[in-house]
Order: C-alpha cells, then sequence, then structure tokens
C-alpha cells in the first residue's frame, strides 16, 4: 500500500521542458488542470499528498519521480543525466527528511533518474538509458543491497526511460510495450502487451489495487481490466507533449 505521495506543481516555464514527442507545446492552464486532477485522484485512493511549490528555473521539474527514489525506509536522491535537470535535486533532502529517516545521494560520475528505477517487490530493475549511466545504477544497486534490496539493470536501446515501457501492476502481472515486451529479464512475469499504437500507456500506476491509466488508450485500459485490475483514467494530454507519464508526476511510498 501506498500512503504518501510528493508532487511538485508545474513550472511557469513548462513549454521549455525536454521533448521529444511532436505533439506541441503543452498548454500552461490545461497541465495545471490536469495536474490537480491527478492530485484528486491520488487523495480519493487514500493517498495524502504533499504538494512542492513550482520551481520556475526548471521546466520539467513536475516530473518529481526523476529526482528521488523513496523505498520504506529511505530514500535516494538522483543524479539526473539531462544536463538542464540536474539542478532539479536542489532542496529535496529537506523534502524527504520529514518522512525517511535515511537519505542517500547519487554522486558524479553517476546518473540516475528515477523513471529508470522500477521496483517489484523486493528487487529493482534499473534501465540504462541516455540519462542513466552504468556508474548510477551501480551505485544504487550499492545502496540497496545495504539495505537488504537487489537490483539488476536492463539495457535500454531506444526508450527514454525504464519506465516508459513497463508498469509492474502487482500480482506478477507486468505491462510492457515495444523493445522490453521480448526482454528475457522480465519473461517471469505474466504480460499484458501494450500494442505500438498506444505505446504511451505502458507508463500506467498501480496504486492501492486500482490503476491509473493515461485517458485515450482503450485498449490498453481493456486489457488491463481483463487481467482483473480495476482502472482510473486520467488525462495527462500536457505532459505527455514533453515525454512525460503518469509515474513521472509523482514520488509514492
Ligand atoms: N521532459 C521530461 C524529460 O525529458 O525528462
Amino acid at each position: 500500500m501506498f500512503t504518501r505521495a510528493i508532487v511538485r506543481l508545474p513550472s511557469g516555464n513548462l513549454k521549455e521542458g525536454l521533448s521529444s514527442s511532436d505533439l506541441g507545446i503543452p498548454e500552461y492552464e490545461v497541465a495545471l488542470s490536469q495536474h490537480a486532477e491527478y492530485i484528486s485522484s491520488l487523495k480519493k485512493l487514500g493517498i495524502d499528498v504533499t504538494i512542492l511549490q513550482a520551481n520556475d528555473l526548471y521546466p520539467d521539474s513536475v516530473f518529481i519521480e526523476d529526482v528521488a527514489i523513496c523505498d520504506r525506509e529511505f530514500a535516494v536522491i538522483t543524479r539526473p543525466g539531462a544536463p538542464t535537470r540536474r539542478g532539479e535535486t536542489e532542496g529535496m533532502k529537506e523534502v524527504l527528511d520529514d518522512f525517511f529517516s535515511h537519505t542517500e545521494v547519487i554522486t558524479s560520475p553517476g546518473t540516475l533518474e528515477g523513471g529508470d528505477v522500477m521496483k517489484v517487490n523486493d528487487h529493482y530493475y534499473i534501465g540504462i538509458s541516455a540519462r542513466t549511466n552504468h556508474n548510477g545504477a551501480d551505485q544504487l544497486i550499492r545502496i540497496l543491497n545495504k539495505y537488504g534490496l537487489t537490483g539488476e539493470k536492463v539495457i535500454l536501446e531506444k526508450l527514454l526511460h525504464l519506465k516508459t515501457g513497463i508498469s509492474y501492476l502487482e500480482n506478477g502481472y507486468m505491462l510492457v510495450s515495444g523493445e522490453l515486451a521480448e526482454c528475457p529479464q522480465f519473461s517471469k512475469y505474466r504480460k499484458i502487451i501494450v500494442d505500438t499504437h498506444e505505446s504511451y500507456a505502458a507508463n500506467s500506476i498501480w496504486i492501492n489495487g486500482v490503476i491509473l491509466v493515461p485517458e485515450g488508450f482503450p485498449d490498453t485500459r481493456r486489457k488491463i481490466e481483463k487481467s482483473g485490475f480495476e482502472t482510473l483514467t486520467i488525462n495527462t494530454s500536457e505532459f505527455r507533449k514533453l515525454d512525460g507519464g503518469l509515474s513521472c508526476l509523482s514520488l509514492r511510498f
């Protein structure tokens, strides 16, 4: 169960965020209202949401998942691989100290973004991507081992982040798309395959028994429901324009 989440309000400079999507420029007012809907959905599912002020220095800072990993006992402040996002970790120690008695830090030359980190029970999968390097992943694995957890790397070819292409839905179910559909590291899981035309929906999140799915991907939603999960959809169109998905918008623990 998750009881808490931390989110950050969208930066006033959101439209300057990194993007490879070719879907246009996000509309700030619409993004604000979608973000508010996201927060209220988390609250409806029993989550106590801490809302951080917008940080206008960093257009991508709404994607707070990338700057920390939150486990039960400890948190890790990452070191984003995107140079324009590196400063987003400023102030996170103070925020996390309110919730965790141990806070670890990824240091140079390591890079790691939370979008590349997926937890399944006591094991973590860590994507090696343009944003997360081997050194950063190795540092995280050493931290995990210190707390009795394990981790392994997953080499990504094209995906921005690991969780751009895969989400763990609990009960052994993995929602997978693209290059990860045939990845042998996930062969032991029950797979729900996301078709290419709905690949954005591979980033869905389990919140206390309900799967949050982005709005507009009915085939994926149907497949998730057929596997026995309740779903709830949220419109994230403005964040999609910046390659951001549902998981990117919060730290959940
Ligand atoms: N726009 C989100 C990212 O590229 O990290």
